[in-house]
């Protein structure tokens, strides 16, 4: 078997994680999630998540794939034989289904990119820009040609590589989107009105909380963590065996955490100040917010710094979750990263294209009575991921149990007493958790 490769640095690594942990689901998904949810009240609950949660499986992702130095498929054979492979390649599918519609977000997003900078989202009518996201998503060729760019930026950078792809990509890209996301937020609070937009955000409304509520924090959670499908595990299986991993988890929990309350402080008060609905939905960025830019004054800098923000928001992410299948097929079958990138790009596109014509050109495109795009997030984010969870925190918790407490308490730098807190979350109140979850978000309960 060829080496393999590792991050630069320490700080490489978390800026990859954070690279990928900081998405579309922080600056598209979470501030209208928020808002359907209650704002302020989704907030405290999906804080508490992250904490028990979010840092409990994401802690067992890594270690488990610095432990073994593997993809996932391999990483769950090595430790737990080769029953427990599929679970590997599980990730590796859910990946698939996640990438392929998560490129057609993003080829909007590189579209919406242009016409910002080209002047031509000059409306602050919603009805008419709401006609022109409909014509374009609901398009044929426009939307697969935007999708094909972005997974063609995607493939460019995996295939350099871990270090001078992944890595470099990120130390560039990681600063520029925080610097752009600490503008936009400032920038949105000083707008008169948009104080409302805070206080609709931090001030908890308890009346709008019940189980749903945490079924959709739970799944906004672990999506905007990149769990539940050998994302960190892959990235962690980078790191050298004894790198320490304490801070490191803290700081790309902390990062998440800060860029998606960023993007609420950026967007919600935007949204007060011109008095459109906070509770829009998956619209919000497309249809709300362009109405806001040209409302506002700068807008014509603010649209295109916003879409700039979201389209390398969402290539740091969609490169991590490309990087489990290369990482698979290189270790496990000797492919070549170069052919493997491409055979993967393409596989993702094309499942891709179903998903982008179910938003209009062939409304037939439907499973279970979803269209194709939402039966495929609905199955990867509300099936595939938590089920994946489950069975990362079931194997870490039990099968490999006390050798993954040595292995966090001996090597990692963590002291042994958060250690065993640590196994015992992933042992009795992770996996209960993630069944209730799956049980009510498929609904069986
Ligand atoms: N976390 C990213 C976001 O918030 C998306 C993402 C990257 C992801 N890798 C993942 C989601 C793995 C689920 C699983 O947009």
């Amino acid at each position: 078997m060829k080496a393999r490769e590792n991050w630069g640095s320490r700080l490489g690594f978390v800026m990859a994680a954070a690279g990928s942990a900081v998405g579309l689901g922080n600056i598209w998904r979470f501030p209208y999630t928020a808002g359907e949810n209650g704002g302020g009240a989704f907030l405290i609950i999906y804080l508490g998540i992250i904490a028990i949660f979010g840092v409990s499986v994401l802690l067992a992702e890594i270690v488990l794939g610095r432990a073994t130095q593997r993809n996932p498929v391999g990483a769950f054979g090595q430790l737990g034989g080769r029953i427990w492979r599929p679970a590997g390649l599980l990730g590796v599918i859910t990946g698939f289904v996640i990438l392929s519609f998560y490129v057609v977000v993003a080829g909007w997003t590189l579209a919406y990119l242009g016409l910002s900078l080209a002047g031509g989202l000059d409306s602050t009518d919603p009805d008419l820009l709401g006609a022109q996201f409909v014509a374009l998503s609901g398009g044929i060729w426009a939307p697969l040609a935007l999708a094909a760019l972005f997974m063609a930026l995607v493939g460019a950078t995996v295939g350099g590589g871990i270090t001078r792809g992944i890595e470099r990509a990120n130390r560039v890209l990681m600063p520029l989107l925080f610097l752009l996301l600490v503008g936009l937020a400032v920038y949105a609070m000083t707008l008169p009105g948009g104080g409302a937009g805070v206080a609709f955000l931090l001030q908890p409304d308890f009346s709008k909380i019940s189980g749903a509520t945490f079924t959709a924090a739970l799944a906004q959670a672990f999506f905007s963590l990149s769990l539940g499908m050998g994302c960190m595990l892959t990235y962690g299986s980078y790191l050298r065996p004894h790198e320490r991993l304490g801070v490191a988890t803290g700081a790309i929990i902390s990062l998440d955490v800060v860029a998606a309350l960023l993007a609420g402080l950026a967007i919600m008060p935007v949204v007060f100040a011109f008095g459109v609905s906070p509770e829009a939905g998956p619209g919000l960025t497309f249809i709300t917010l362009p109405a806001a830019f040209a409302a506002m004054p700068g807008g014509a800098i603010v649209g295109p710094a916003f879409f700039l923000l979201l389209s390398v928001a969402a290539l740091t992410s969609a490169i991590s979750i490309l990087e489990p299948a290369i990482s698979w097929l290189t270790d496990e079958h000797g492919w070549s990263r170069g052919r493997t990138v491409w055979v993967c790009a393409s596989i993702c596109l094309a499942l891709g294209v179903p998903s982008s014509l179910s938003m209009g050109a062939a409304p037939g495109l439907q499973i279970a009575g979803m269209s194709f795009f939402n039966a495929m997030d609905f199955a990867a984010t509300n099936v595939m991921m938590p089920v994946g969870a489950l069975i990362t925190a079931v194997f870490v918790g039990w099968f490999w149990g006390q050798g993954a407490l040595e292995e966090l308490s001996n090597t990692s730098g963590v002291a042994p007493i958060w250690a065993r807190g640590w196994l015992l979350l992933l042992r009795f109140v992770a996996p209960p958790a993630l069944v209730l979850i799956l049980l009510q978000s498929t609904g069986l309960i």
